[in-house]
């Protein structure tokens, strides 16, 4: 049986609460893939190879982590990958009707792909990317929501953006 699972999302970029899954998940899948959206549905502070690097940095001490950027549909690279398990995280009641219409879409795209859910800590229960991203914009520190390469990446591309007069970004 091949116990691989794929954790997809924008990482953009990557959280303490992100991390607490993946290693959760971790426990469970002996070969974990990070997918990273390449071109996600929402504008990104950070270039798709940028949140990829932010993510493998933050993952390199775990074990059997694979980061890969992805394009198109993500069941159809899960296949591409030979990986029939995709793990969402539910932190709260108002992710699960998103997650519920994306887990059932995925199932009638890729009826042989299961969604599975894992519930990250409560520590990390109200930490998203885009407030860090928000926070971070703002001057607040944002280092206890996010691991150090993280919050390095942050600090320098928002002294780059505020340099150029620019708040935030597609690229
Ligand atoms: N801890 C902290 N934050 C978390 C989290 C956790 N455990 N889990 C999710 N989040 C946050 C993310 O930071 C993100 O916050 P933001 O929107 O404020 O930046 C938000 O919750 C949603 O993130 P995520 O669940 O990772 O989804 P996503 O929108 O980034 O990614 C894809 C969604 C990429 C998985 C989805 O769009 C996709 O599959 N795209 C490929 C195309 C496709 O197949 N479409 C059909 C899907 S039905």
């Amino acid at each position: 049986m091949n116990r691989a699972a794929m954790y997809a999302g924008t990482f953009d970029p990557i959280t303490l609460g992100h991390l607490d899954l993946i290693q959760r998940a971790a426990v469970i899948f002996p070969r974990l893939i990070l997918a990273v959206a390449r071109r996600p549905p929402k504008i990104t502070l950070f270039t798709p190879e940028e949140r990829a690097a932010i993510a493998a940095e933050a993952v390199q001490n775990l074990r059997n982590i694979e980061v890969e950027l992805f394009d198109g549909l993500l069941v159809e690279f899960a296949r591409r990958c030979g990986v029939h398990v995709l793990v969402r995280g539910l932190r709260a009641f108002s992710d699960f009707e998103i997650e519920f219409q994306m887990a059932l879409t995925n199932r009638k795209l890729a009826p042989d792909i299961e969604t599975i859910f894992l519930m990250p800590s409560e520590d990390y229960s109200y930490v998203s990317s885009s407030t860090v991203r928000q926070i971070a914009e703002l001057g607040g520190d944002v280092q206890r929501f996010v691991p150090p390469c993280a919050w390095a990446a942050l600090q320098q591309r928002l002294c780059r953006l505020q340099g150029k007069g620019k708040s935030q970004g597609d690229h």
